[in-house]
This record gives C-alpha cells, structure tokens and sequence, in this order.
C-alpha cells in the first residue's frame, strides 16, 4: 500500500475511536513510539500514533486532550530530520516531548541542541529539580532513568525551565504557560522509575484526560463508528482461523450483522481438522456468516514441483487472492447485489509497518501478516477495526467480546501454513505426516499445560532420511523436528525448556504413531540468529 493512503487510513481510524479526548502520538520513528501509546491506553486514556508529518487540520480535528512527540533515530541537524508542523506547538494542546521529541521542541522555539560530549545510552541517574515541576510532583530528588540518545538540548528556549538534569545534560524541563513538557530519557519504559506516574502526570494532571477507555468502550465505539461508515452496505471479510481476522470480523458482525459476509478458505496448508473445526466454531459458536471454501486440492496442485520457500509463499498468497476474489464476485453477483463496498482485515499495529511517517510515501504494509496479503487494489474501502492495537490488547477484545477461550490463546499460524513447515516439495503423503506429527506435539504441550504458556510449538517435517531399525528391519525413515518457542513479539524467540518428559512422549508417540518417521530432534535455537519457522 502506498504511504500517503497509508497516513490517510491511519488518521480515518484515529478519527473513528478518538471522539472523546485521546492522546495523539505523533511518530518520529523512534523505537519506542508504540510502547508510547500503549501505555497511555493503560491509562485507559486512548491513544492513536499518527506519522509526524500529519497535517495540523487532521490534528486538530481529533481534538485531543494531548499530544506526545515521540523519540527518533535522527539528530535535529540531519538533512532529513523528520518534522511536524511546528504551528502544533501553538495550538493551546498540552505537548509532551520524549527524547527526539524533545530536541525538536528545543529547536524550533529558540533552544540549542547539540551533540553530547558523551552519548547517553542505558541506566542514568535523573536529579530532580522539582521546582514547579507537573511531571515530577513529588517525586524523590534522585531516581534511575533510561536513555537513548546522542544529541541533548544544551540551551532551554525562552519560558522553559529544567525540572532535571543527568551528569551529563538537561534531562527534563517544562514551559507550564504554554503546557509544553520535555523529557530527554524514556518514561514509557520499564527502566525508567517512575515512568508510570510521569505519563499520569501528563495524561491527567497537566491534559486533564479522562480515563474513559476501556475493552467495553472500544468495543462500543469501533461498533458505532463502523456502523456510521458502512450505512446499509455490504462488506466481506477473509478469516484465517487466527485470533485478529475473528475479532475483527465478530466486532465487523456486531455493527452491521450478516450483511458481513465471511471468506475462510482452505489452502490444504492448515492442521489437522483445523479447516472443519474452525468453520464449525465460526457458525455455530459465534453466529457469523462464513463461506467455506475447499481449494486444497487446487493449491496442492500449484504447489506440485516447487521447493524454492518464496515462492511456495508466492503461489499461496497469489492463489488465495485468486479464490478469494472470485467468492467475493460471486456473492457481488448474487446475495449482495452489488452492493459489497467493504473488505474487513484483521491488521494489527506491529502489521504497520513502523515508521510510515519517517519513510513517507515508500512505507509499505507487511502484507504477510494479513490473511493471503490481500491487495489493496481490490475495489473495496478498508475496514481495520484492529489497526492501532496489540496482540495481547486485540485478546483483551476478543475476551470481552465473548469468544472462546480456544480462539483467544491460539499460537500464531503463518499464512502459508504447513507450505513452510513441510521442506522442500509438497505432497499430499507428506502433509498427511507432517500434521499427525504436528497434531502430536500440540497435544503433548497442552496435556502438559504448556500451551497457553508458549508462543508458538509445532513439528516441522525434514527432507532428511536416516536410518533407524524397527523389530527386525531396518529403517530409511523421515525426521520431524520438533519446535517450541516463547516470544512477546516474534521479533525475538527462545527455545523452550521442555522438560524431558514431554519431549520423551513427544518422540516416542511420533515414532509409534506417524507412519515413516524414525527419527525426532528437537530444535535449540533462538531468533537470532534462526527464525521461528524453518523456512
Ligand atoms: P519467523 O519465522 O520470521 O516468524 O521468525 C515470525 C512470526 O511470523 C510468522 N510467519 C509468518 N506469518 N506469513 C505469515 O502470516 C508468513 O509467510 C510467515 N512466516 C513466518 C511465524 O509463524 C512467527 O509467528
């Protein structure tokens, strides 16, 4: 997707969810931008990151109790520094600087920044000046910072005072006139003592937000305003068995009912029974309209002699957007009339691809992220209820809107399913073996009540024979290895501990019961430097 549409579609959602007085966080590419706003929605105050490059009437209609300018990766002298529109440190809306956001403010009201003789990263001590200080009210006269920077403010402009230093610079100061807040180091950071009560500080003393938002609330208003967008149209959606497309689609449900019709194909990629299952759960669990569609023969036969990874990814991506597109046609054709206008996705925050505001218009969508990486050229508006959450916030959702427990706590699932867990070329025999196999491993981590404790276990099925002996025989059998790993986000992974008796079942029931494998490993190595699937 292109960035500028991007930026136009995350302030539509931002629009959407903020009637009552959120939290702006304007991004400056800085790696903590979305702890930023996470933690201010802990605060139950809602909070969209829009790109620092948004216009000051998009702001401004938001109307927000507060705006945070987040930190970045760039100096304020780069070439390229990103920029917001200065005139938003004039509208009269509580500021609050971190870091980058901080310098960028010093700058453009008349301060001087300039490169730290020693750079700052890591544990700091902050001493507190606390004269007047909104942020730090009370605040013990020392305390234990975070901080990631190389430039720091080296002369306040006029109106601001320091409210706290580090050996080595300014570290936090106010303008209380012009309710403008500055902070060098990273409150939103557990590091930070008292991060915590420094963004209270902002959010209620200093905004006077109200902290209103909640899993109800957002429930409540995402319904209404996606009620109010969609009229008497019809939209689609494409599930993936996963937990965000089905929040998203019962959210989708709850506003406008059946006229959402459901796609959930089968690419033959999915585990076993899991295509059955979930369409059962869809229908008779939670009353959404669901078009089943079976294509795993289709797929196996585009997959038939392919080995390369990417473009096992390619088929599956292109053919699901191929099937997809003719069922949305067909209902077009007959049900809908005409009348479908929407196509509903799942797309989480970690989907957007994180500095859409930094690298403008060639920011892109990690379109492997959403079901089959549906293209943005269909001739649908978007509806991305989910757009500005987390994982675990999207669960909090799913909870209070009454889904299975079993849909909320399940792992991650790649798009091209067990393409990428089967080496090599894909056959039917194979998949067959890989899915008993994987069915096996999921079992054991449940009956030792470990699911709900790691983030992803799964088998994977090995193009590698070894010889093994069985009775009397000798065997030339298959090698699964076996993966299990525990993650927050899938950027990094461990492998997990297993404790030898799981991994003794493991192992012994996948030798007795999957016919043709002789052979179990189990896979010790955490991303980085491996990734968490095997292709
Ligand atoms: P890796 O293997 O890159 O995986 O460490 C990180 C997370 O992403 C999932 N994954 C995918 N998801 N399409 C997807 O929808 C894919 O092609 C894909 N590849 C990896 C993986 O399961 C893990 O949770």
């Amino acid at each position: 997707m292109e960035g500028t549409a991007e930026v136009k579609a995350s302030t539509e959602q931002a629009k959407l969810a903020m009637e009552k007085g959120g939290v702006v966080v304007l991004d400056f590419g800085g790696q903590y931008t979305q702890l930023i706003a996470r933690r201010v929605r802990e605060q139950q105050v809602f909070s969209a990151i829009l790109p620092c490059t948004t216009a000051l009437e998009d702001i401004r209609e938001l109307a927000p109790a507060g705006i945070i300018l987040s930190g970045g990766p760039s100096s304020v002298y780069d070439k390229n520094a990103p920029k917001c529109d200065p005139a938003i440190l004039a509208m009269g809306i509580p500021v609050l600087g971190i870091c980058y956001g901080m310098q960028w403010i010093a700058k453009n009201l008349g301060g001087k920044v300039e490169p730290a003789e020693r750079r700052e990263y890591g544990p700091a001590q902050l001493d507190v000046h606390k004269v007047d200080s909104h942020l730090f009210k009370n605040f013990p006269d020392k305390m234990k910072i975070w901080n990631s920077h190389g430039d720091h403010v080296h002369e306040l402009p006029p109106g601001f005072h320091a409210t706290g230093r580090t050996s080595n610079a300014i570290a936090a100061a106010e303008d209380p006139k012009r309710r403008i807040y500055t902070v060098q180091f990273h409150p939103e950071v557990n590091h930070t003592d008292r991060g915590t009560e420094i963004l209270r500080n902002f959010l209620f003393t200093v905004c006077k937000a109200e902290p209103k938002w909640s899993g109800a609330a957002f429930i409540e208003e995402t319904v209404e305003a996606i009620r109010k967008k969609v009229g008497t149209h019809h939209a689609i959606c494409g599930l993936s068995g996963g937990v965000d497309s089905t929040v998203a689609a019962v959210l989708v449900h709850r506003a406008m009912g059946d006229r959402l019709t459901n796609i959930f194909v089968n690419t033959g990629m999915l585990r076993k029974n899991e295509f059955e299952h979930t369409l059962e759960m869809y229908r008779d669990r939670l009353g959404l309209r669901v078009v089943g569609v079976d294509a795993s023969e289709h797929f196996l036969h585009k997959l038939k002699g392919v080995s390369d990874p990417e473009k096992k990814r390619k088929i599956i991506g292109g053919e699901f957007i191929a099937v997809f597109a003719a069922e949305a046609q067909k209902l077009q054709k007959h049900e809908a009339q005409g009348d479908i206008r929407f196509l509903v996705q799942g797309t989480l925050y970690p989907d957007v691809i994180e500095s859409v505001s930094v690298k403008g218009p060639s920011a892109t969508i990690k379109t492997h992220h959403n079901v089959g990486g549906l293209p943005s050229d269909m001739p649908f508006g978007l509806i991305e209820p989910l757009r500005d959450l987390f994982k675990d916030e999207v669960r909090r959702i799913g909870k209070e809107l009454g889904l299975p427990q079993e849909i909320l706590v399940k792992h991650p699932f790649p798009g091209p399913g067990l393409a990428v867990r089967l080496l090599g070329e894909i056959t039917s025999k194979d998949l067959t073996t890989l899915r008993e196999a994987d069915a096996i491993v999921v079992e054991e981590i449940r009956r030792a009540e470990l699911y709900e404790k790691v983030w992803q276990a799964f088998a994977v099925l090995l193009p590698v024979r070894s010889v093994g002996v069985m009775g009397d025989g000798r065997t030339y059998g298959l090698t699964v290895a076996v993966r299990v790993v525990q993650s927050d986000d899938a950027m990094t992974a461990d492998w997990v501990r297993l404790p030898g008796e799981v991994l003794e079942r493991i192992s012994a029931r996948i030798v007795n019961e999957v016919p043709g494998v002789t052979r179990v490993v189990y896979d010790v190595s955490s991303k980085p430097p491996s990734t968490i699937e095997w292709e």
